[in-house]
């Protein structure tokens, strides 16, 4: 096996990494998130670090300790992802998109506390920007990854992705299955490759799930050089 360990498959790259969910403001004691608690992406911080790059960690809110050894740039919203993650993609040859990005915030983000009162049932949402699409549109010799979190059409939808997105590589996972999705440490998850390779890894640690994207990154990387 050409690929091991202790090689520093991504020596002299710079890779951006987004983590963990956004929080879009409604006032000032709510918001709307999701379930996303960064496990995913912090560990796939940690490969990329192992494997020699000069990390930059672009991490929405969570309970995680700050890796050491690279740039971490904490932000709330999709908003503040967006603007993080276009100030540092001119620098990267890779970005991987772990993020779980809210897809709509609250028109309005009230400053005081929003009192209930009859009748008012709604609030009124609008769509955020969409960092992958854009990443997409701008992408030169740049590896591009996003995830995609599914319960059900997994194929499907992660294909689409992988078009619509202009990326290279797809990381699809069924967050309804057991031993998959938020808050754990393990992740049973499906690669598309651009070129038409699908890989469908079974159980394992998120850790060694990272392992595994670092490598196809490798590889992805490897084929824009020739
Ligand atoms: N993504 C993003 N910006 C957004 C929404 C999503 O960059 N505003 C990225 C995610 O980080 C992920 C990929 O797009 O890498 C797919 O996210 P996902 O939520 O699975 O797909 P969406 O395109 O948002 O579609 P839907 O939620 O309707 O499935
Ligand atoms: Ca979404």
């Amino acid at each position: 096996n050409y690929f091991q360990n202790d090689v520093e498959l991504l020596k002299g790259k710079t890779v951006v990494i987004t983590a963990g969910p956004t929080r879009e403001k409604i006032d000032p004691v709510r918001y709307i998130s999701n379930h996303s608690t960064g496990k995913m992406g912090y560990s796939l911080a940690e490969e990329a670090k192992k494997s020699g790059a000069h990390v930059v960690l672009i991490s929405g809110p969570v309970q995680l300790p700050p890796p050491q050894g690279m740039e971490v740039v904490k932000v709330e919203s999709a908003e503040e992802m967006y603007n993080a993650v276009m100030n540092h993609f001119g620098d990267a040859d890779v970005v991987i998109k772990t993020a779980a990005v809210a897809d709509y915030r609250p028109k309005i983000a009230y400053d005081h506390k929003v009192k209930k009162k009859p009748g008012d049932t709604f609030i009124e949402l609008e769509r955020t920007k969409d960092i992958l699409l854009e990443l997409g549109k701008q992408k030169k010799k740049q590896v591009l990854v996003g995830f995609a979190a599914e319960t059900d059409n997994v194929e499907e939808y992660a294909q689409k992705k992988l078009y619509t997105k202009n990326a290279d590589m797809i990381v699809a996972n069924n967050v309804k299955a057991e031993g998959a999705g938020f808050g754990t440490d393990t992740n049973i998850v499906t690669l598309f490759k651009r070129q038409g390779e699908i890989k469908e890894l079974p159980l394992m640690s998120k850790r060694a799930v990272a392992e595994k994207i670092i490598e196809e990154i490798a590889f992805l990387l490897k084929d824009l050089d020739e």
